[in-house]
């Protein structure tokens, strides 16, 4: 491995190495390379999937931002409620109503793992298996889940889906990097809502329930949802029932764990001391 790669995820990788583990991993299977699926074509799409009303929401969206290309996330987010997944139609879509360049647009779509190229199912289910989750017992519970939802003696995969995309019950298993919940670790998303202090039985009674058409309440946060609604929420709209609906997801998010350092430190009368406030560079105009 050459030694001028960069790191990622606490790994040197040098160009041309890829992130695939070079001993192949019993327990996490290592994040499969890009598809030969190509997200820039000469060809036009069909666009019709997008239909008048996520035109309209695609306004509303450019409509927030002072330059038009700023509005490419929650556009992608948006593309995600319609396909479950950003498609070339979907680079295509967004490219034309920003007035980017497809190649711009599957930059960006291919850098964030939020944005799927496969289609996804009812459910999207991330399983931490990060350091801290990972010896907490996150890699037992993926390992589990992936024999638990695959079929004939063949594990579920990183981003496969065992049903029918989009319909009910289906459900795309995917390995996650930290999730920012270490303190509760082992923790799944199941669309990006939280479950905690997982363990392996408890997961597999988790999907159980979502393959059944169950909704199963978070730890915490917001009431769970299907992963296109939650993408449509990501883009940033909201049920017709606005005020309701905020009178649900506006419940605490944090839990006593996450607190306890600040709690102590207030009872204790502790504080941080104050920042260094050294004069910042000089940065030279281009
Ligand atoms: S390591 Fe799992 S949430 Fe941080």
């Amino acid at each position: 491995m050459s030694s001028t790669g960069s790191t990622y995820g606490g790994s040197s990788l040098g160009a041309g190495d890829t992130h695939q583990a070079t001993v192949p991993d019993t327990d996490v299977v290592g994040i499969a390379p890009v598809e030969a699926e190509h997200l820039v074509t000469d060809t036009a799409e069909d666009l019709s999937v997008f239909d008048a009303k996520t035109v309209e929401r695609a306004q509303a969206i450019i409509a927030r931002y002072p330059q038009s290309r700023s509005a490419l996330l929650p556009m992608l987010h948006l593309v995600q409620s319609v396909e479950g997944r950003v498609s070339q139609a979907g680079i295509q879509f967004c490219a034309l109503q920003l007035d980017l360049t497809a190649a711009e647009v599957s930059a960006v779509a291919t850098f964030y793992t939020m944005y799927k190229r496969k289609s996804c199912g009812e459910h999207l289910v991330s399983v931490c298996t990060n350091t801290l989750c990972a010896v907490l017992g996150g890699d037992e519970i993926y390992k589990k889940l992936g024999e638990h939802l695959g079929a004939d003696g063949k594990r579920l995969g990183h981003n496969e889906t065992v049903g029918e995309p989009g319909q009910p019950g289906s459900i795309t298993l995917e390995h996650a990097e930290c999730l920012a919940a270490c303190d509760l670790g082992p923790v799944i998303q199941v669309n990006y809502e939280f479950f905690d202090n997982q363990t392996p039985d408890k997961a597999v009674a988790l999907v159980d329930a979502l393959r059944k058409g169950e909704k199963p309440a978070p730890t915490r946060g917001a009431p769970l949802r299907d992963f296109r609604t939650a993408e449509l929420e990501l883009a940033g709209f909201w049920p017709e029932d606005e005020i309701d609906y905020r009178a649900t997801v506006d419940g605490p998010s944090a839990a006593v764990e996450t607190l306890r350092g600040a709690k102590l430190a207030e009872e204790r009368g502790w504080t941080a001391p104050a920042m260094p406030n050294p004069p910042l560079p000089e940065v030279e105009k281009k």
